[in-house]
């Protein structure tokens, strides 16, 4: 049997190795890394660390903008990651690798959308490229021009509900009301996203209330922040099955399952309608390749979300910006004022030809943009050219506003 002090000795010879390791790695990371060479602050380059931590203050966008007024377009962010702002990078990692005609774009790095379990299909956000060329493939009649207009009845449904409650909460007298315009733009958002996914709305805009998913939806962000962070250091991740809160566990459980009956639903209505679920029915039955059930129910999940927050969010970057900006202000209301007549001419396809409505929408998004950072992306084992340089092989991340990182191990 061993006694106290011979356990203590093991207890303090595997911390005194762990020291070690951390300092040789830290030394490693500063003076023999293959991207020593990048410009970047010594406590960002030497340890993951730091990027773990300005990521969970949910500050990491603003550092890094600080880091790129000081460093220039590229930066070493991590001992493994660099951040691009060079307009280059765009075309480098996002659409032909090393910008190579004919290359396919650098891969996304798992560690982001990794599976929750190993039976699950991987997402439209997953890192299998197979998987995720084939719901391009199959979602991509949903984005088109035409499904744009098919779509439209449904989006101006919504936005027209919207109004009514407003003027329902200002009554007839003219009187004036405060509304919380972010809660009211999560509502209407997540019904056309719901509509569109499920074939139903979430009765949010009716309402004026939001549905359990629109809190889930608002946390999803930090969540998927966590995991990311928990991913770098494997295999802790694993603790977090045992460690989360029994109602966070509760509430991921909830919005599965909620998820999957909404989808069968959808397929029980057996008629055609402009929405997501219909260009991958379309798809299946034209098409030797298929998308699975269990692949439809997790994608909508996905596409619930992704078009709702983001939506909403630039949606409320828009109206701050103008409400900061009155020249702005008065020269978009001027323009929707006389483009129109009557309110009921207002539809998708009218104010898509306003000018400077669009320009505010892109300002908007350009200043407050929903998505602060991008999803890392991996260089292949070969390497790849970016901005003229070459980032070595081996490397594991690359994102663009952006990054792309390397590792050897
Ligand atoms: C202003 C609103 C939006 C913003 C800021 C936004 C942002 C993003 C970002 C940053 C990505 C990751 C791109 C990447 O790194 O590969 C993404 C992907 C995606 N978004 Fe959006 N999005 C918006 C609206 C929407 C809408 C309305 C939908 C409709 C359902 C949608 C569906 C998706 C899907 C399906 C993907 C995955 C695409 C792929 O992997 O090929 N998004 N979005």
């Amino acid at each position: 049997m061993l006694g106290f002090e011979s356990i203590a000795r093991v207890l303090v010879l595997l911390v005194g190795l762990n020291l070690l390791y951390v300092v040789v790695r830290i030394i490693y990371n500063i003076f023999l890394h293959p991207l020593r060479h990048y410009p970047g602050p010594p406590i960002w380059c030497a340890a993951r660390l730091t990027w773990v931590l300005a990521l969970q203050r949910g500050y990491l966008h603003r550092d890094l903008l600080d880091l790129h007024n000081k460093y220039g377009p590229i930066v070493r962010i991590a001992p493994d990651e660099l951040s691009y702002v060079d307009p280059r990078a765009w075309k480098d990692i996002y659409v032909s690798g090393g910008s190579r005609p004919g290359h396919p774009p650098i891969e996304r790095n798992g560690i982001w959308f990794r599976k929750q379990r190993h039976d699950e299909p991987y997402s439209i956000l997953g890192n299998n490229e197979d998987a995720h060329a084939r719901y391009r493939r199959a979602f991509a009649a949903s984005f088109n021009e035409k499904a744009v207009n098919d779509q439209s009845p449904l989006i101006e449904k919504y936005v027209d509900l919207m109004i009514q409650r407003f003027r329902s909460m200002v009554g007839t007298g003219g009187n004036s009301t405060t509304i919380d315009i972010v809660s009211w733009l999560n509502f209407v958002t997540f019904d056309i996203s719901g509509d569109l996914s499920f074939g139903e709305s979430f009765g949010s805009t009716k309402k004026g209330e939001p549905h359990a998913w629109v809190e889930i939806a608002c946390r999803f962000g930090k969540g998927i922040a966590l995991v990311a962070s928990l991913n770098y250091y494997a295999p802790l991740q694993k603790l977090l099955k045992y460690t989360m809160p029994a109602t966070v566990r509760q509430k991921m459980i909830y919005h599965r399952e909620l998820s999957t009956q909404k989808v069968r639903q959808r397929l029980q209505l057996h008629k055609e309608r402009a929405d997501f679920v219909q260009s991958v029915l379309k798809y299946n039955q034209e098409k030797a390749e298929k998308v699975t059930s269990n692949e439809l129910e997790l994608n909508m999940s996905v596409f619930v979300f992704a078009g709702s927050e983001t939506t909403s969010t630039t949606m409320a970057a828009v109206f701050f910006n103008l409400l900061k900006t009155p020249a702005a202000m008065s020269r978009v209301t001027e323009e929707v004022r006389s483009a129109f007549a009557h309110e009921r001419e207002i539809d998708v396809a009218s104010v898509s030809k306003l000018e400077y409505l669009n320009a505010v929408i892109n300002e908007g998004m350009r200043l407050g943009p929903a998505s602060a950072i991008a999803v890392p992306r991996i260089v292949p084992a070969l390497g790849e050219r970016i901005c003229g340089r070459r980032v070595p092989g081996g490397v594991r991340q690359a994102s663009l506003f952006g990054r792309a990182s390397y590792t050897n191990f």
